[in-house]
């Protein structure tokens, strides 16, 4: 059983406190109750998708407390910038180029290059104040199920794997924030949600680009921004070829290991929890090394291994085939 909490000031130190240990917490946003983690720390990140048994590696939205702390973390454009007056804090997330280096964990962005970020309205905000840190929090429910609305919904769905519920009632809006990227001349809408979009239109003073939403939920790994390395990729390896590169995964060695290019290991002592922190992280090291082939040793299915095992099949497979192709292999 998660400790529930209201939302006074002890509640928010509290809060902050246990996820600064690493800890998940569900936090009340105006949209949707939030299942969050540091953004800052992979192991929390990597146990958002363990508690939601989340089979893909979705890039997570960040949030944060005001426009000073997003600046932090990505380069905002003068669109963006609009919007951000416009409408936060709110229900609005924009997908911005992310700074390199700037601390917020690659398993967060699911490797990409953007964030999605956005600032809540209400306690979510105070307590990433009071952290000082951008909390990664996808809706607080269990993959496949209805985002969690209310604290009693939150705890029946996912009491036993969290830390906390903070309890604010009933969110105001009750459904995701509306993402938006900025590309050049393109405004897109990445995903329609609690703000209208008329609403942004109005302010931009032209109409919003769509994506095929259909096309985009019936393959997500199909999406343009999904990371996918340079190098070409071998999956379930037990013989390294001279000149590949290694991205191994448990204590064993694989055959002919010492002919590798480079060897990065997910995990030495076999954990996928680890292996998932260093996914993105690893691939894009190993996408730099000169190198013919990324050969990645057989990761188990259990766990967060059938979503290390998706984002693998995704990333090795060829750029040129179909959507229907694609799912022919997920
Ligand atoms: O209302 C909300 O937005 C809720 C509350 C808790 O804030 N959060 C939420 O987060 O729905 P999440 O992490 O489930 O949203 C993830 C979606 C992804 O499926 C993807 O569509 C989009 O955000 N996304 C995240 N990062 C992206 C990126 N770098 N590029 C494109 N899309 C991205
Ligand atoms: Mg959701």
């Amino acid at each position: 059983m998660a400790t529930i909490l209201g939302m006074d000031e002890q509640a928010i130190l509290a809060a902050a406190d246990t996820l600064a240990q690493g800890k998940l917490v569900a936090i009340p946003t105006e949209t949707v109750y939030g299942l969050a983690a540091d953004a800052t720390n992979g192991s929390a990140v990597a146990g958002i998708f363990e508690a939601k048994g989340r089979p893909h590696f979705n890039p997570l939205i960040c949030h944060v407390s005001d426009v000073a702390m997003a600046e932090r973390y990505a380069e905002i454009d003068p669109v963006s910038r609009q919007l951000i007056n416009a409408f936060w804090p709110g229900p609005l997330t924009l997908v911005l180029p992310l700074k390199p280096d700037c601390g917020i964990h690659p398993l967060v962005a699911a490797g990409l290059d953007t964030i999605a970020l956005r600032m809540p309205r209400g306690v979510a905000g105070k307590i990433i104040a009071a952290l000082d840190r951008p909390l990664a929090a996808p809706s607080a429910n269990t993959s496949g199920k209805i985002s969690g609305t209310n604290a009693l919904s939150v705890e029946g769905d996912l009491g036993s794997k969290i830390a906390m519920i903070l309890d604010a009632g009933p969110s105001e809006v009750g459904l995701e924030s509306t993402i938006v990227k900025v590309d050049g001349d393109t405004i897109l809408m990445l995903r329609p949600g609690g703000l209208p979009a008329e609403e942004i239109e109005a302010v931009i003073g032209r109409k919003l680009g769509r994506i095929d939403q259909r096309a985009a939920i019936q393959a997500p790994g199909m999406m343009a921004s999904h990371y996918a390395p340079s190098a070409a990729m071998r999956l379930n390896v037990h013989d390294v070829m001279a000149g590949e590169a290694l991205l191994a995964f448990g204590p064993h060695r694989a055959n002919g290991y010492s002919k590798a290019a480079a060897i990065l290991n997910l995990s030495e002592t076999g954990s996928l929890h680890e292996a998932a922190t260093n996914l993105f992280d690893f691939m894009k090291r190993l996408d730099a090394v000169d190198c013919t082939m990324i050969a990645v040793e057989p990761i188990p299915f259990n766990g967060l291994g059938e979503a290390i095992n998706d984002r693998l099949v995704r990333a090795a497979a060829p750029r040129s085939l179909s959507v229907a192709e694609m799912e022919q292999i997920k």
